[in-house]
């Protein structure tokens, strides 16, 4: 079955007397599994194709199917659980909490899940690990360079085990080099099964990914397979 089944999907922002088409008719179908670039101009729609497959935001027209299930007929409540249970988010500006130790930080989706504190401490220590930043536990993120901010964020993003994770432009405030990481990771966390979509400028970004759907003004211009994607060599 598909993960995400978008028919038509449109977005239209309304401001006073002014209609913004963000998204106009957009019809993809992805598998459990993928790893998807969302690439295009700005202003095409990526961040707000994004948020509305990360349930963030709603799609004003069209239908979209989640795991089978249509997005359009779901409570608050269940929309609710589907972003605790479901997706996690790495923005581009890291959105870390700069008085907040690493551990802290990673740990905040998981209070609204209903774990012990021992529990909670044991998923965020596991998602620490994974994205190689133990040594950094108990830092505050303000004491952080950018690649370990954004491995932070990719840690948060990872602790609620969740089996899509959105990055937008993961990459867009690193240098190379720890872009790279950051890809290598994500890469590394598309082999042990999660779906990845991620925003992103830069097509040595998009090598990575195992798709790369282009938009413009809102519409989708052409969605190829990436047979030869890059994969990872990270190593922590
Ligand atoms: N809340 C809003 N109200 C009105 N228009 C909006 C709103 N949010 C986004 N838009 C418009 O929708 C269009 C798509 O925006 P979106 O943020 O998805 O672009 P993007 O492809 O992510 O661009 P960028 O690469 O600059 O991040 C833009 O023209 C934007 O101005
Ligand atoms: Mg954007």
């Amino acid at each position: 079955m598909n993960l995400f089944s978008l028919k038509e999907v449109s977005r239209d922002y309304l401001n006073g007397e002014v209609v913004t088409s963000a998204l106009r008719g957009v019809s993809v179908e992805v598998k459990k599994g993928e790893f998807l670039a969302i690439m295009g101009p700005s202003g095409s729609g990526k961040s707000t194709l994004m948020h509305i497959l990360g349930f963030l935001d709603s799609h004003t027209g069209g239908t979209y199917l989640f795991d089978g299930r249509d997005v359009a007929g779901m409570t608050d409540d269940e929309l609710a659980k589907l972003r605790q249970d479901q997706v996690g988010f790495v923005f581009q500006a890291f959105n870390l909490l700069s008085k907040s130790t690493v551990a802290q930080n990673v740990m905040l989706p998981l209070v609204y899940g209903g774990l012990t504190v021992k529990e909670r401490h044991t998923r965020a220590d596991n998602a620490i690990s994974a994205v190689g930043m133990e040594h950094r536990r108990n830092h505050y993120s303000n004491q952080l360079s950018g690649g370990e901010k954004q491995r932070v964020a990719i840690a948060r993003a990872l602790v609620n085990n969740p089996s899509v994770i959105f990055a937008d432009e993961p990459t867009g405030n690193l240098d190379t080099k720890t872009g790279t990481q950051i890809l290598d990771l994500l890469a590394e966390l598309h082999d042990e099964g999660h779906t990845i979509v991620m925003v992103t400028h830069e097509e040595e970004a998009a090598e990575y990914a195992s798709r790369i759907l282009k938009l413009r003004d809102g519409k989708m211009e052409s969605d190829t397979q990436n047979v030869n994607r890059r994969r990872g060599g990270y190593k922590k």
